[in-house]
């Protein structure tokens, strides 16, 4: 049994002074107490008490390049002392956004921002301006951050989010005013019947529609065939923009995200995590038309951090990697992360215990359960979670760090030995939940 007696020790401390012992609510739920790194190198994290860690949280989503990639440590450490924030421009925001345009669908135009919370309530704000409308529609189960605005029917508890084919809007923490939720519908995803209902109920009235084009906060959940390019139909003949947020999908999906992945093109897109490799940068991009409102209608958008030195340098490191042949290092991570995927679903088989591992290669998680691959979030719920939780901790007494859903993000770090190593360890765990 691996000891965290150091990390133990230093949430009761640190507890005293920071707001519940962690910067970000969903840092809490790790056992036994929120833990404590050192360090981290590639695929691995070393946590106080000297335990190493095969990673597969990766910062939720950012270190696509594991921790610490070299190059981008190097080229970012070679800009420090050039300045960091110069409330102006800088050639590197230059060179960061006409690559970016170059490389990514349906993107004109972008503007940089800090994070991925920030950067969809600017979209919501184009969207709004753009079409002098005020309701944005979401989907149940995706999670756009933690704003007001967008912390909507994100997980919400079933008992108080109404009727599967038209439900209510569910705010997500005490503190948001309850107008956010006359501004908000919600549908359920992966069903263009629901979104054309919705759409019909509230004609004229959606700026925007927005969704994780992969769901992957609620469980992740590939689009159905045909689904993304429906919602976007739908959304031309409503007049509503189609935003899609690729904060983790970006650069995750493959090079191109989701939208290249599965053909479709937003309207509005929101790329965050990945696109730096570990460095704080969000962006929105898309069309020209709805972006130039920024200037031509003074849509305000502002950010003390926006465009810094070092996130630019660090987005055009990991873009060298990313991008190196016309992004070669997605086609590992494909093949590695079918294998690990169909590695622990053969697991699972073997200890005779019902699961469907379903998501991307490069983001996907174990599902309990004896029914199908969920479809949507109110799926994905069903699914048993004390298990999944079993799991998640077996699997961290064998030195494999995943999240409490069970979810794995994996990187181009995790290289075969590495997924043949967490394939004996998810036997030991698999065989404990059994
Ligand atoms: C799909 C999606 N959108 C938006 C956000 C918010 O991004 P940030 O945590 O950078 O504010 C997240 C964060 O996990 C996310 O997964």
């Amino acid at each position: 049994m691996r000891r965290y007696d150091t990390s133990i020790a230093l949430y009761e401390r640190t507890r005293k002074s920071l707001a519940g012992g962690v910067s970000s609510n969903v840092r809490y739920a790790s056992v036994p107490v929120p833990l404590f790194f050192e360090r981290g190198e590639g695929a691995f994290l070393y946590d106080v008490d000297g335990n190493e860690h095969i990673d597969y949280v990766l910062g939720n989503g950012p270190a696509i390049l594991g921790h610490a990639p070299k190059p981008v440590i190097e080229r970012v450490a070679a800009s420090l002392a050039r300045g960091q924030v110069f409330a102006a421009q800088h050639p590197g925001e230059t060179a960061l956004a006409e690559r970016l345009c170059r490389l990514l669908p349906g993107i004109e135009v972008v503007r940089f921002a800090t994070s991925g919370t920030e950067a969809v309530l600017m979209a919501f704000r184009l969207a709004r301006a753009f079409t002098g409308r005020t309701k944005i529609l979401k989907f149940e189960g995706h999670y756009h951050g933690w704003s007001d605005q967008a912390y909507i029917s994100a997980r919400p508890a079933l008992n108080e989010a109404g009727p599967a084919n038209a439900p209510v809007p569910v705010a997500g923490s005490p503190g948001m005013p309850p107008s956010v939720l006359d501004d908000t519908v919600v549908a359920g995803w992966n069903d263009l019947d629901l979104l054309a209902d919705a759409l019909a109920r509230h004609k004229g009235e959606v700026a925007g529609v927005i969704m994780e084009p992969v769901m992957v906060n609620g469980g992740p959940t590939p689009p159905k065939p045909g689904y993304l390019e429906g919602a976007r139909k739908l959304c031309q003949e409503h007049g509503a923009l189609f935003i899609c947020d690729e904060v983790i999908t970006g650069f995750r999906a493959g090079l191109r995200g989701a939208q290249g992945r599965y053909g479709v093109t937003a309207d509005l897109t929101i790329y965050a995590k990945a696109v730096a490799a570990g460095f704080p940068l969000a962006m929105v991009g898309g069309r020209r038309d709805v972006m130039d409102t920024l200037l031509d209608r003074g849509v305000m958008h502002g950010g003390t951090y926006n465009g810094n030195v070092q996130s630019m340098e660090a987005a055009l490191a990991a873009l060298d990697i990313l991008e190196a042949g016309d992004g070669a290092v997605y086609r590992d991570l494909e093949r590695r992360g079918t294998k690990l995927m169909e590695g622990l679903a053969a697991i699972a088989a073997r200890h005779r215990v019902p699961v469907k591992v379903q998501g991307l290669p490069a983001i996907f998680q174990v599902y309990f359960t004896e029914g199908p691959a969920p479809s949507n979030y109110r799926d994905a719920v069903a699914c048993d979670r004390d298990r999944a939780l079993a799991f998640h901790r077996a699997l961290q007494d064998e030195g494999i760090r995943t999240n409490q859903q069970a979810k794995w993000f994996l990187s181009v770090a995790h290289d075969d030995v590495i997924i043949d190593r967490t394939l004996d360890a998810a036997d030991r765990a698999m065989k404990a939940v059994a």
